[in-house]
């Protein structure tokens, strides 16, 4: 169903039959709910969330396109998350996702003002899905439709929000050993210790090279989010905790708590596609109880 939010945009509510539901923004292609069978939310939205262009929306799931961070020519994590989107009535078709009945698919084109800070014409088909078990999946299909022949390249990253109840209770599993790039450290790079993440203090770091799926663990909502991924390699870190929480407008001072940014990301190696060439970038959420994950 398309409806309006109580801040006057556009937005889309997505229900399956055993009752998970989600909410997403036209205005950045952003997720900004993802409930359970059961009704509880399970990703973070910031209860100062500014639902105004040209800020993005704090929290749920931003979409970082063209460039992820703010290290190349345009603004920190690019463009795609403060441009209105477009429901996409005929997509080609999707070669995934097909058991899903409650879904969405956006599209985003460059506008002529777009264009002038990043000189590339693209078409940006984005799928949000809701499985039959509830899972929440992402699929990006982005295709350079330039017509002067040339290639372009992009970063990524599916700015994922998790809802948690204590981040000093929060586990990550996956990313141990790996290599990262510290964004609080110049960009440097350093080698993850043989333990599962936890969180003590701010950290932002980019994973390189990670495995295709990553778990959260939440020891005192006795839940783990399954993260599952592909075409995105690296994986972003981030909780701003106390003091770059206070900084932040848009963010609770105390929010830092109750949130963690895992990032499926393709920041490394940027991804060049050719006129005609199309890219695809897969994210698959689960929510389960923590004793089936027990092991992995
Ligand atoms: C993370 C970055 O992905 O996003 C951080 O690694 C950044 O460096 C954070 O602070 C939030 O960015 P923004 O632009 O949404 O405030």
């Amino acid at each position: 169903d398309l409806c309006k939010s109580i801040n006057g945009l556009d937005k889309v509510l997505l229900r399956e039959s055993r009752g998970s539901s989600a909410e997403v923004y036209l205005y950045g292609g952003h997720v900004t709910s993802w409930k359970s069978d059961h009704g509880e939310e399970l990703l973070f939205l910031s209860s100062k969330a500014i639902f105004k262009p040209p800020k993005a929306i704090r929290g749920g799931i931003p979409i970082c396109f063209p460039q992820f961070g703010g290290l190349g020519t345009l603004d920190q994590h690019g463009f795609a998350r403060n441009r209105f989107w477009n429901i996409d009535d005929d997509p080609p078709p999707f070669p995934t996702n097909t058991l899903s009945k409650a879904f969405v698919d956006l599209i985003l084109k460059p506008s002529e003002e777009d264009m002038k800070s990043w000189p590339h014409s693209f078409e940006y088909r984005l799928r949000i899905a809701l499985g039959p078990g509830g899972d929440l999946m992402l699929t990006s299909r982005i295709r350079n439709t330039n017509s002067d022949g040339k290639p372009f390249s992009f970063t990524f990253a599916y700015h994922t929000y998790f809802s948690v109840s204590d981040i000093s209770e929060v586990r990550v599993e996956g990313l141990e050993t790996l290599d990262y790039l510290d964004n609080l450290q110049n960009k440097e790079r350093f080698t993850e210790q043989g333990d599962a993440l936890t969180f003590e203090s701010e950290v932002d770091k980019i994973y390189l090279s990670t495995p295709t799926k990553i778990a959260i663990i939440d020891h005192e909502k006795k839940r783990t989010f399954v993260v599952r991924k592909d075409g995105l390699p690296d994986a972003v870190v981030w909780n701003p905790w106390d003091k770059k929480a206070k900084a932040m407008a848009d963010f609770g001072d105390d929010e830092y708590k109750h949130m963690l940014c895992v990032e499926a990301a393709a920041i490394e190696k940027p991804i060049t596609l050719k006129p005609g060439e199309e890219w695809k970038g897969r994210l698959e959420l689960s929510a389960v109880p923590s004793s089936y994950c027990s092991g992995q």
